[in-house]
């Protein structure tokens, strides 16, 4: 299977399956824009909780934070992305479509043409809309092109209400907005997505440690959902790769179908935002270490990752096609713990009794684990639905459970198939999904 085979198979399933959707597809499709869907949203929840689980509610030095959206307009010029937000913009005199001149060389990558491009003008990335009824520019305000600004800007109200000292961290996860030039490869790159951040703000002299500390701490966390570790790298940032506000930057790759991108980024921030926002506010964001009878402003350890592309990630290395008796089996082998669903409950046939069994142990299970009924088709069309869906387990009522009350228990990645006293199946379960 080609790479761009994958993609469009991957695509074509996230559809099919519930994972994603095109947005206003009605419509035919707003670009760029993704809906996720009864799988997908789960799937995303499941993401999100074991990010959140990780880095603050097991952690006493971390705190969490939902700012908003919007935000004051002096946030974006002191943070330098007013300025500095932007990517070099060219078009083709002849398509007229328009590209990241970083990106092509000197031939359209839609008509073919060569050597007819504008000279690149730099495009700021922000989306701007106006706040109250008077579209003027005075009322201009932009969505967020990062959370990471909501928290620098409550870095002192969090660690005077939560009594913090340094070094700590604010965690925080919501939807960043950016006017891409080229958003594309399905939910790679696109114009509302979801990051999950979080800044640690440490002593002058000290950022060094913990840069270190939180890039093997990403890491291990990344590994630790189960991708594929040869799949994975770590690259530093060149000097001319470095974003405005970076003095050191280590990406987390992902080798996608469409080659390594990354997809978390550990930034070396140093004291460039809380200075910036000092100076502009005119409001103090030093940190007061009385004991040691210093003041400063801490230097920013950031990790930056968005959920959106971690979902690809996700989805991409847990797809697999397998021969099957003549057939191709298609799978999510998504860690258990992951999957939106995990466990499924068919009767064998739709009479003798086995669908009032089956809903039985169903709702039996139901509001402990996620559990899905289906009794529609045959069995061997059920497993194909639930391997899709990247359903871990499929639990099957056939003629024996209605002599012994047993059930089978079949498990998508091996296709084992063991026998189970139902009233030892969440038992069973319990062990099988941790
Ligand atoms: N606060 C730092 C920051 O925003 P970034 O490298 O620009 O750093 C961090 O973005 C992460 O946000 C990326 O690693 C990526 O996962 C995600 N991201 C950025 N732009 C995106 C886009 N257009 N579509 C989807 N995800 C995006």
């Amino acid at each position: 299977m080609s790479n761009a085979d994958l993609m469009e198979k991957l695509v074509s399933l996230c559809k099919r399956r519930g994972f994603v959707f095109q947005s206003s597809e009605v419509y035919g499709g707003l670009g760029s824009v993704w809906d996720y869907g009864p799988l997908g949203v789960e799937l995303k929840r499941n993401v999100k909780e074991r990010w959140w689980k990780e880095m603050v509610t097991s952690r006493a030095d971390i705190e969490g934070l939902d700012a908003g959206i919007l935000m004051h307009p002096a946030v974006w010029e002191a943070s330098g992305h007013v300025e500095g937000f932007t990517d070099p913009l060219i078009e083709c005199k002849n398509c007229h479509r328009r590209f990241r001149a970083d990106e092509v060389r000197d031939q359209c990558p839609r008509c073919g043409v060569r050597d007819q491009f504008t000279p690149p003008r730099m495009f700021n990335l922000m989306f701007r809309t106006f706040m109250g009824p008077v579209e003027d520019e005075a009322a201009q305000i932009y969505l967020r092109p990062e959370t990471a600004q909501g928290i620098y800007v409550n870095f002192h109200n969090v660690m005077t209400s939560a009594r913090q000292k340094i070094p700590f961290g604010i965690a925080q996860i919501g939807k960043a907005f950016r006017n891409e030039i080229t958003p594309g490869n399905f939910i790679f790159r696109t114009r509302e997505f979801e990051q999950m951040e979080m800044q640690y703000f440490v002593k002058p002299g000290t950022d060094k440690e913990w840069f270190d500390y939180w890039r093997n701490e990403r890491l291990e966390w990344v590994k630790s959902l189960g991708i594929r570790p040869e799949k994975l790298r770590m690259q530093q940032h060149t000097r001319e790769e470095l974003a405005h506000y970076a003095y050191d930057a280590y990406d987390i790759q992902y080798e996608f179908p469409f080659g390594w991108q990354e997809f978390e980024g550990i930034h070396n921030r140093t004291d460039f935002d809380l200075s910036a926002h000092q100076e502009r506010s005119g409001k103090k964001l030093e940190y007061v270490d009385a004991a040691a009878n210093e003041r400063y402003i801490p230097y920013i350890i950031e990790t930056s990752g968005g959920v959106d592309r971690l979902m690809l990630v996700l989805l991409a290395d847990a797809y697999r096609e397998e021969e099957v008796e003549g057939e191709t089996r298609v799978l999510l082998s998504l860690q258990a713990g992951l999957a939106p669903v995990k466990v499924a409950v068919f009767p064998l046939v739709k009479k003798d009794g086995m669908p009032e069994v089956a809903r039985k142990i169903a709702d039996d299970l139901i509001g402990r684990i996620p559990v899905f009924y289906d009794e529609s088709g045959s069995i061997g069309r059920r497993y194909r639905r639930q391997d899709e869906a990247g359903t871990p387990f499929c639990v099957t009522v056939d003629g024996q459970t209605l002599e012994d009350g047993s059930v089978t228990v079949r498990d998508r990645d091996t296709l084992r198939q063991d026998r189970v006293s139902s009233s030892k199946l969440s038992e069973y379960l319990a062990g099988a999904l941790v």
